[in-house]
């Protein structure tokens, strides 16, 4: 009894500051608040934040506005951004670090203020926070980057500090990584993947792939997955590999779960094959040349000159198991 009633008074709690929240950002034409802060999971030992921490002084603000921005990119900072104009796209960046990247085991943004600045293989420099996330400003979003004393980057490079401060992560925390996928002794199959997709993600990316806008015309409900306003090829999510883990803890939205996925590690591969197959499916062009060493590939990098006996079709639809040991074979640890 008495702790449903302290429950009840947690719950006027959030609820009031969730309010009081909206209300401030109202003030500041930022109406698009988000109301849906993080529910703190029971499981401690998946990553969790609450963002009802947020302190009440000028850094908060630049850390809710940065939170806002990884929710609402498009109306901040799209093609008809009210506060700018960056992006090529009107996509978001929590349509693949969902909630803002709070989300276990979706490409999660927690510690990731801590991995920089970072030697990068794409790149072959060691990139800063700010350089890395104009990376996605310019790759998936197909944008021109963000200013450095610009206040959409202090408050996205903001948010990212307090996340990891805030985040009580241990070795065994899970969650921040996606998950570990089986890969087959078999290439993964476009043919096979369109199949699934017609039957699990067309009702919602459409038969074309090309998702579905709001109502407003703002942004999407439903993000494309292909075509010249989708992620372009030198974004991350356009390797095989990379886009399965993401998918298995995922995708169907309404049916999968890190813990209950939908889709098998063999499914997840095939769908990823269709989707990012660009001899059926057509995606901005890019003319940068990725990395500068060619033995710094990921496994699943689909762009020759390669280091190594395998082909371009190899490296992009596998088997990725023979690349994999070519490497150990020689004291390289893959990546994928
Ligand atoms: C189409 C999907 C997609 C979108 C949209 C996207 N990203 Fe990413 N992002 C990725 C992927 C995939 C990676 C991981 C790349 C890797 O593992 O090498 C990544 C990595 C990152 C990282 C590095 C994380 C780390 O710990 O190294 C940051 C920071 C980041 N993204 C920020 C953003 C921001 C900010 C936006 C919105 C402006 C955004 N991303 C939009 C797919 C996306
Ligand atoms: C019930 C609707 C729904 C279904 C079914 C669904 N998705 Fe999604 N998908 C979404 C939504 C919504 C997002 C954006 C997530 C967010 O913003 O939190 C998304 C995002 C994505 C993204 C990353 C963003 C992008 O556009 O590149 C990929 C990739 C994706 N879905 C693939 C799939 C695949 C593959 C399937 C089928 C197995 C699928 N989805 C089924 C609703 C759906």
């Amino acid at each position: 009894m008495k702790k449903s009633y302290l429950y009840i008074i947690y719950l006027l709690i959030v609820v009031g500051m969730v309010q009081l929240y909206s209300s401030c950002s109202e003030s500041k034409g930022e109406g698009k608040s988000d109301a849906q802060s993080t529910e703190v999971k029971a499981d401690s030992a998946v990553v969790a934040v609450d963002t009802t921490k947020i302190p009440h002084d000028k850094f908060g603000d630049a850390i809710k506005y940065g939170r806002e921005l990884m929710l609402h990119t498009a109306y901040y900072i799209g093609p008809n951004g009210v506060n700018g104009k960056y992006l090529g796209n009107k996509m978001n960046c929590t349509n693949c670090h969902q909630d803002a990247g709070t989300k276990p085991y979706s490409l999660n943004l927690v510690t990731a203020f801590r991995h920089y600045p970072s030697y990068r293989a794409r790149e072959g420099k060691v990139l800063s926070l700010a350089e890395r996330i104009n990376n996605c400003i310019m790759h998936p979003h197909l944008g021109r980057p963000l200013p450095l004393d610009c206040r959409e980057m202090i408050g996205i490079m903001s948010y990212l500090k307090w996340l990891s401060d805030s985040a009580n992560v241990t070795k065994a925390t899970k969650g921040l990584k996606n998950v570990e996928i089986e890969l087959p002794d078999t290439a993964a199959s476009s043919t096979a993947g369109a199949v699934l997709y017609a039957n699990d993600c067309a009702r919602c990316h459409g038969t074309s792939g090309q998702g579905e806008m709001r109502l407003d015309n703002s942004t999407y409900k439903y993000p494309p997955l292909w075509g010249m306003k989708a992620y372009q090829p030198g974004s991350s999510m356009h390797r095989i590999v990379k886009m399965a883990q993401w998918l298995v803890s995922n995708m169907p939205y309404d049916k999968a779960t890190h813990d209950k996925p939908f889709l098998t590690s063999a499914q997840a591969l095939d769908l990823a094959a269709f989707i990012n197959d660009d001899k059926i499916h057509q995606r901005p062009f890019v003319k940068e040349y990725q990395y500068p060493n060619p033995e710094e590939k990921a496994i699943d990098y689909d762009r020759g000159p390669f280091k190594d006996p395998f082909t371009e079709q190899q490296h992009k639809y596998g088997p990725y198991k023979p690349i994999a040991d070519y490497w150990k074979g020689r004291g390289v640890e893959p990546t994928y």
